[in-house]
């Protein structure tokens, strides 16, 4: 492919925008500087790079994003700041979607991809991907809650839940607790402590299969997935 296509695909602006980026020399191929905006590549052999950075041709992006709360898991609202709009153009041109759905007032690991075949593996229902979230909860959580939640309880709307593992940090008159889950039903977390009289005060997310929230990402922070945290997802069971 040319050139110009290659860099704009990548993300670095529109074939017009890219010209004077190859006019001002700062785009070699194999080692050469190269301004002609119509030479041919290779995107599987020829390395090319801008301003000395490795520019790999991927098709795919992959993006861990510690949700803050107040945006909606959407690519697109009328009336909210969505997951999308805390992105960068550079990643905002892949048209990345949110893996699943937070809610609003949610925050923790989220994925953005655009790989429609990975996202549709880890959200169905069969693969049961483990989910943990840390809660803070108005009201006292017991020994009985994590026994109802192991046996499965029963929603608003007669579902009975899948047996779930709940781990108490510390009870009282507000707890705090860790709950991993192997579905994703509409406010799945805050409906099961409904169930057992309690309401969600606080609901972050910290894991989805292997994937874990990187500490060092604060709220609307994001980063590419590692090569290895791709490859736990791929092999998800
Ligand atoms: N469960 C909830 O209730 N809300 C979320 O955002 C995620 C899980």
């Amino acid at each position: 492919m040319r050139l110009d296509k290659y860099l704009s695909n990548m993300g670095l602006g529109s074939r017009k925008e890219v010209k004077p980026l190859l006019k001002s020399g700062a785009v070699e191929v194999n080692g050469k500087t190269e301004k002609d905006p119509k030479r041919h590549v290779e995107a599987e052999t020829d390395r090319i790079t801008v301003n000395g950075e490795e520019i790999l041709y991927t098709e795919f992006i992959y993006l861990m994003l510690h949700k803050p709360p107040g945006t909606v898991s959407a690519t697109e609202d009328s009336r909210d700041r969505t997951v999308v709009d805390l992105l960068g153009p550079a990643e905002r041109h892949f048209n990345p979607f949110p893996v699943g759905r937070l809610d609003k007032d949610t925050e923790g690991l989220l994925l953005l991809t655009n790989d429609g075949k990975l996202a549709h593996e880890l959200l169905s229902p069969r693969k049961h991907v483990d989910k943990t979230y840390f809660a803070r909860i108005d009201g006292e959580v017991t020994a009985e809650d994590a026994e109802a939640f192991r046996e499965g309880v029963i929603l608003d709307d007669g579902y009975k839940t899948k047996p779930a593992t709940l781990r108490i940090l510390s009870a009282g008159p507000e707890s705090e607790i860790e709950l991993t889950i192997t579905e994703g039903k509409f406010h799945q977390v805050k409906r099961m402590f409904r169930s057992v009289g309690k309401e969600v005060v606080y609901l972050k997310r910290l894991s989805m299969g292997t994937l874990r929230l990187d500490p060092s990402l604060g709220p609307g922070e994001y980063r590419p997935l590692t090569e290895q945290e791709l490859k736990g997802l791929k092999q998800e069971k």
